[in-house]
């Protein structure tokens, strides 16, 4: 045996890694089917284009949310922590007493409708039909007293429904000084809140 032959398994392994760089298959898994990816290509933007046909009112959606929902939510979407509030507290976002809901914070209505569609109920995420994330949507937005109790939501009218906070969020913009008491942020970043954009 030559003496360097202890180095066989290390060359051994560099060899194979380099075969294992070169070829692009992991021998795990397969390619996902067009259906599947059409599943998981789900996520609803604030423009609303990716909506489904469907329609619901929040009298409808009453009855799917004291089934399904309210058992975390609060029978009125007032969530006994530590569940988010999905109710309440609008126009109080800038008091000194704030109130955080989906009501008061969200800017759209499609966001309310994205997020129940593929992540509640929490434990049965992605088992609502459309019909029912518009109607527990139109439930949501009707108790905070942003539309109607008899409006029918479909991919049309919920994109038009204006959200009390529409117009709340401004950019961050860069700061030139730094700033000390947000020195937790990257120093290009430390924005002072900037005059509000004027609403619409
Ligand atoms: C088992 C408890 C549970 C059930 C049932 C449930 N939720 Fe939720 N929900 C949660 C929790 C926990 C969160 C926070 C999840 C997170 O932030 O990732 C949440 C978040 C939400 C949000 C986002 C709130 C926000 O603004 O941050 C909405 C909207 C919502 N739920 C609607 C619903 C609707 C509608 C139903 C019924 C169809 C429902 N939930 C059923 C526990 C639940």
């Amino acid at each position: 045996m030559s003496k360097f032959s202890f180095l066989l398994p290390g060359i051994i392994f560099l060899a194979f890694g380099a075969a294992q760089a070169q070829s692009p298959t992991y021998k795990m898994g397969r390619a996902p089917t067009a259906a599947e990816l059409r599943a998981w290509d789900n996520v609803v933007g604030s423009d609303g284009k990716e909506l489904p046909n469907g329609s619901g009112t929040a009298v409808e959606g009453a009855k799917i949310y004291a089934a399904k929902c309210a058992v975390c939510h609060g029978a009125n979407g007032e969530s006994p922590s530590p569940n988010p509030r999905l109710v309440g507290g609008v126009g109080t976002l800038s008091s000194g007493n704030p109130t955080r809901s989906s009501g008061s914070i969200v800017p759209f209505a499609t966001t309310i409708w994205d997020f129940t569609n593929r992540a509640m109920p929490v434990g049965a995420a992605g088992t609502l039909t459309p019909n029912e994330v518009y109607a527990v949507t139109a439930f949501i937005l009707f108790k905070n007293g942003i539309i109607k109790e008899t409006e029918v939501l479909d991919k049309k009218s919920l994109v038009e429904v204006q959200m009390p906070n529409r117009n709340g969020f401004y950019p961050d913009p860069p700061q030139t000084t730094p700033d000390k008491i947000r020195s937790w942020l990257p120093y290009w970043n430390q924005a002072k809140p900037a005059a509000k954009p004027a609403a619409k």
